[in-house]
Formats: C-alpha cells, structure tokens, sequence
C-alpha cells in the first residue's frame, strides 16, 4: 500500500514537473512567411503604368518561364491601381478602367496559377502617389483586402498625419495596421495577410518591426546601378542578425533584368539578397527578360539556401576587406561573408574593386568552421566541385564588383603535416604551457 501510494507521488511529481515545461512556442511566429517571400512586385518595371492584363501577364509569364517552379510564388501589385477616392461608404475602389473586372476576378486567376496575390497600401493619409491611405481605416481596408482575396499587404511610409492627430511614433503608426491584421485574422479564422512594413530605414524598423510584420524595408527605394546595390549592401552589413525565421530584412525589389547592372553586378545583386535572405521580389518585365537573366533568377542553389527551412539566419561580414571592420563605406561595402546552413557553412565573397581581383581568407575567419578539419568547396554559380580547402582559400581572377558564392562542407580531418599547429596563431599553446613554434 505504502509503495503505491509512493508511486502515485511520484507521478505526480513527475506530471507536474513536465506540466511546467513551457510549450514550445514562437511568440513572433504568426504561421505565415516564415522563409523570405519570393514573387514578383510591379513597381519598378511599371511604376503607376500598371493594370490588370499587366498584372496577369507578369504571372503567367512566371509560370511559363519556370520561376513558379522554383519558388516565386507571390504576384504583388505597387501602388497606384486605385480610384483616388474611396467610395461613398468609405470603401477604397479598385481603379475601374484599369482593373475594369475587379480584384476578385484577378486574385482568383492568380491563384488557380498556383501563385499568391499582393496588394499595397500606406500608413498616412495617402499612398506615395496620392492614392486612398489606410490611416483610421486599417480594420476596413485589411478586410477589404482579405475580401478581394489577397494574401500579402506592403504597407508603405507617405503621407503622415500631423503628430496632434496621430499621437504616436512609428511604432504605434505601424501596430495599428498589424492589430488590424492580427484581429482578422482570429474574426475570419483565415491566416493572417503577410505584412511587408515599407519604412525606409530612417526609424530602424530592424528593431522593432518583427513584432509586427514579416519584413521591413531597410534602406530608400533601390536604382538600377552599382551605386545603389553597393550602398544597400553596406547598410545591410550592419544589421545581418535581424534577419531570420519570419522576420527579414527587405533590401527592395530586384532590378536584374532592368538595364544599369554588367552581368557580373546582376550576380552580386542576386547572390546577396538571397544569402542575406532577403525577400526576392522581381521587378522587371518579363515579357523581355534575357536568358542570362532569367539564369542568374533560377539560381536553384542560392534560392535553395534563400529557402532554408532548418537555419534562419543569412550570411554577415567576418572581414570588411578593403575597409577597417565595421566601417561604413557605401561603394565599398564588406567584402568577406559567411553563415550557416543546414548543408554547411556558405560564403559570399565581393569584389567591391573596379578591376578583377583574388580574394583570400582562412578558413577560421568565420565562426561556423571547425578548425583543424578540411571542407570540399562547392560554386553555387558553376555548380561544381571546386577542390578541397586546407586553412584557406582564394577566389581567383573574381572579376569587378563581382562575386564569388561558395558552399563549405566538412571532408573530414585536415592533413597531420599541415602547419602550424593553430591556424590562428595569437595564444596557440601546447598543453604544457609552452607557446606554439610561431605563435
Ligand atoms: C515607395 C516605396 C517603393 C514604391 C513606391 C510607390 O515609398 O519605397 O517601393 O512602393 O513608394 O509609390
């Protein structure tokens, strides 16, 4: 008797014990966008020229041209496809010449594509170009938005209202359109819109909009050229953890495909957005999209570590490079990168130079190597084998503002005679207390 009862204490213990282990939740995870979205945007192929056979052609060209097959997924309309007055009872309206069978019709021949719908609005006054703005009618127009059927909202910066109406800083100007979101969410039982907040990164939405959404733009509004692709990556440099599951930096549309980039800047542009996991939104027309280009898009293996479903976080600087760490440059932007990935340690190397150069580094350099092991080298842009690094390794003849995309996996143990016995050798010392021979 005495036993049993022992027994039962002892379970009981036990269940109250496990039944105090907190449930494994993820207080930001809302269910949607967990990796970066990938799709299209209208806005810098068309800016305001946009319509609805405009919007249809985009998707189905992204169907015909495999991006649906790898990964792009959403069709998201810009600014600039409403009337400029909402309706009667309060409603904004869907521009009637230009998408003359309604949004209905469009989301749901996007969606029997297989592909998802976006749409844009602001939280001022009024969009960018002076379209209807969702200030004190979030919960309205998210509804409408859901209604229409959209699944994702880019919610842009314009139009803001004066600080004795609005009362709030940027944080509260973005919640009430998230609160919204999060309320129709439970009301409809739908999943929630993907929410993509468009603040320029004047207010580092890197700190606090993960709360609220599921990317944040981080710099102003990119351009066809170097310049700009340059100077996005260095203001990225210095906020690399932000990014991770559900939460991403935005380093803006893609402009491959839009004239102003060489070959090799299109490949630096695609490859750092997507190890820097980024959304990748397309904004160029298709209809005219070189084979090269559309190459450098279906990049399977970049998209593959984009996609990442076991590592959520991108690649950062370990080494400038040409510049001291952590200084601000924005033509020449941190050369050496690396991350992990659920298939091993990726490197991003740039050549931020004019002129073709080499580009080494030791392989400890980065965090995510195991010293005193050799790595098989993998091109993510050849896509081939690239021999066995010992210590180091160099990026040969990388040519100007070009890159260089790598995928470490570990080869086992490093030769016996490689010396000497630590790669870094500052504070290298033998178990007895002697320094290394070099150290
Ligand atoms: C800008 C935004 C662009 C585009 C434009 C539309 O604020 O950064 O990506 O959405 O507004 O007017």
């Amino acid at each position: 008797m005495a036993s049993f009862a022992l027994l039962i204490t002892s379970l009981l213990v036990v269940w109250t014990v496990l039944s105090r282990e907190p449930p494994v939740v993820h207080a930001l995870d809302s269910g949607v966008a967990k990796l970066p979205v990938l799709g299209y945007n209208t806005w810098n192929a068309y800016h305001c020229d946009i319509n609805e056979t405009v919007v249809l052609q985009a998707a189905q060209l992204m169907v015909s041209l495999g991006l649906a097959d790898v990964g792009y997924k959403h069709v998201n309309i810009d600014d600039c496809y409403a009337e400029k007055n909402r309706s009667a009872s309060g409603d904004i309206v869907a521009d009637k010449e230009r998408f003359a069978a309604g949004m209905n019709d469009l989301t749901d021949k996007i969606h029997a594509m297989g592909l998802k719908a976006g749409i844009y609005s602001d939280s001022g006054w009024f969009t960018c170009q002076l379209y209807p703005g969702s200030y004190q009618n979030e919960a309205r127009d998210a509804k409408l938005f859901q209604d229409w059927g959209f699944d994702y909202l880019k919610f842009d910066n314009c139009a803001v209202p004066y600080d004795a109406i609005i009362r709030e800083g940027i944080v509260g100007k973005y919640k009430r359109m998230a609160d919204a979101i999060a309320d129709l969410a439970k009301s409809s039982g739908k999943p929630p819109l993907i929410f993509s907040l468009c603040e320029w990164g004047e207010e580092q939405p890197w700190l606090w909009a993960r709360r609220f959404g599921q990317s944040w733009r981080t710099t102003g509004d990119i351009s066809p050229d170097w310049g700009s692709i340059a100077s996005i990556i260095n203001q990225n440099s210095f906020i690399a953890w932000a990014s991770d599951f559900y939460g991403h930096n935005d380093m803006d549309i893609l402009e491959i495909g839009n004239g102003g980039l060489t070959h090799d800047e299109a490949k630096t542009h695609f490859t750092a957005w997507a190890l820097m996991k980024s959304p990748l939104l397309i904004g160029t027309d298709l209809s005219t999209i070189s084979d090269a280009d559309l190459a450098i898009l279906k990049n399977t293996e970049l998209l593959a570590l984009s996609q990442d479903p076991v590592v959520g976080t991108g690649v950062a600087p370990f080494r400038w490079g040409i510049n001291p760490d952590w200084v601000s440059n924005s033509t020449h932007p941190a050369q050496f990168w690396s991350g992990e990935s659920q298939n091993g340690t990726v490197f991003m190397l740039i050549n931020t130079l004019d002129e073709p150069a080499d580009l080494f580094f030791s392989l400890t350099e980065s965090p995510w190597i195991r010293a005193g092991r050799q790595y098989a080298v993998r091109d993510l842009w050849t896509h081939t084998a690239n021999g066995t690094a010992v210590r180091n390794f160099t990026a040969r003849g990388v040519p100007p503002h070009g890159v260089a995309a790598l995928l470490l996996t570990d080869a086992g143990d490093e030769p016996p005679d490689v010396g000497p016995p630590c790669a870094r050798r500052e504070w290298c010392i033998d178990r007895n207390g002697t320094l290394a021979p070099g150290a």
